[in-house]
């Protein structure tokens, strides 16, 4: 199901990009075969044809349900872990209206559950942030030749968050050709941290979580 109830939008999207929307039911189905990965505030996700996110939508829920689990009484904490959490999930389609849909749906979620727990407290420095960040991980992109839709001679670029120092995230971007046609970092990228084995293509200096938005770009 997309996030209009159906499973198909045309008969059109489902010859060109084999549109069809997993439903719910299914969707926990196959996150409950890696259920701690899904509730681990921090764990990588990277769904490469990724609708309207379907998938992302579920794992960001049991993601932010941890986090209010665990730090639903300051506000700081909340924040600053919610980040970590939407930071690391990634998203590519191929089609613009998915990848808008998909921000949004993420965005909308996250904002419900912050504004339910802070109702006259909320930061419009952590909501930029966290907008700022779905504009980066959810990408409007060809996972096939991993090239931006709306400019084929740019790599898709994946940006990794890592938080360091507290409340300091640092950004290092990769491309996702650098990540898949690297045989080292295919061998070994499920045990370690990636920059160990290969340089990003950019970095960027240490920001406070709450001033993401600043770096732009
Ligand atoms: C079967 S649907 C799955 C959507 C979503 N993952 C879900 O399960 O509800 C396949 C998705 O892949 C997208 N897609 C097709 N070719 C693609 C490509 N080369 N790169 C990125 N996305 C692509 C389509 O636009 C569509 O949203």
């Amino acid at each position: 199901m997309n996030s209009s109830g159906k499973q198909v939008k045309s008969k059109q999207r489902v010859a060109d990009h084999g549109e069809v929307f997993t439903a719910k039911r299914e969707v926990n189905a196959m996150l409950d075969m890696v259920k701690e990965e899904t509730e681990r505030i921090e764990s990588t996700f990277l769904e490469p044809a990724c609708g309207d996110g379907n998938f992302l939508i579920e794992i960001l829920a049991r993601k932010l349900k941890v986090v209010a689990g665990r730090y639903a009484d300051n506000q700081l904490d909340y924040e600053l872990h919610a980040t970590i959490a939407i930071s690391s999930i990634y998203g590519v389609d191929i089609l613009e209206d998915n990848v808008r849909e998909c921000r949004h749906r993420l965005n909308s979620f996250f904002l419900e559950q912050y504004k339910k727990l802070f109702p006259n407290t909320c930061k419009e420095e952590c909501k930029k942030s966290v907008e700022y960040l779905l504009g980066k991980n959810i990408i409007w992109g060809d996972a096939l030749d991993y090239k931006l839709v709306e400019d084929k001679n740019v790599f898709i670029t994946f940006c990794e968050w890592t938080a360091v120092d507290e409340m300091m995230i640092k950004r290092k971007d990769f491309t996702m050709q650098s990540l898949l046609t690297n045989d080292v970092f295919a061998e070994i990228a499920d045990s370690y941290d990636i920059d160990d084995f290969l340089p990003p293509d950019k970095e960027y200096p240490a920001i406070h979580f709450l001033r993401l938005y600043e770096l732009g770009e």
